[in-house]
């Protein structure tokens, strides 16, 4: 999967989807979203138990490897529950809330625009921990994510929406993102 992701189309076609789902350039900007580009290596880092597959960069899935076996040992279970995900995945479940008659300023307070996903860089994970609702705030209150805060870092992994982010996320704390810079 390659693709001019830097290219003015592909630029231009994020802006033509932004501007079928009523996102308008000036809201992203002045919310200071940063673009993501798609990634362009991917591989299949796990397979759940319905067959579903979770695609993250090699070096992100080499790290989630390594982590998820040293919390293992640690007797700390971790679970992808959200890897990599393209524009067009993104764009239907930004649909999915406008469908269900979210308004815009709240679904942009849990669901980034297509364009401005970290998922869309391969790097991002939402984890979740067995006994814990997905992607729920409840996974602040998990052993699974005490050991994410004192360990994830040595292998890469930093929380990217913390309580009351200048984003304008929802606190997320399912959601680790791999920084090799900051490894
Ligand atoms: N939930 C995060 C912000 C995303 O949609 O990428
Ligand atoms: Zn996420």
């Amino acid at each position: 999967m390659k693709h001019e992701f830097t290219s003015a189309s592909y630029q231009e076609r994020i802006h033509q989807e932004l501007d079928k789902l009523g996102i308008s350039l000036e809201l992203i900007a002045e919310k200071k979203l940063p673009f993501y580009a798609e990634a362009e290596e991917l591989t299949v880092a796990e397979v759940d138990a319905n067959g579903r597959e979770f695609q993250m960069t090699p070096a992100t899935a080499t790290a989630w490897h390594a982590m998820k076996q040293a919390a293992a040992d640690d007797g700390v279970v971790l679970e992808v529950v959200s890897a990599f995900r393209s524009i067009e995945r993104q764009i239907e479940i930004i649909q999915y809330k406008l469908e269900r008659y979210m308004p815009m300023e709240k679904i942009l307070t849990l669901s980034a625009p297509p364009g401005y996903s970290e998922h869309h860089t391969g790097r991002a994970i939402d984890i979740n921990t067995p006994g814990c609702m997905a992607t729920e705030e409840e996974f602040h209150d998990t052993e699974a994510y005490r050991w994410l805060c004192t360990h994830a870092g040595r292998f890469g992994f930093t929380l990217s929406y913390p309580r009351d982010n200048q984003l304008g996320f929802i606190y997320e704390p399912w959601h680790w993102c791999y920084q090799p810079d900051q490894a």
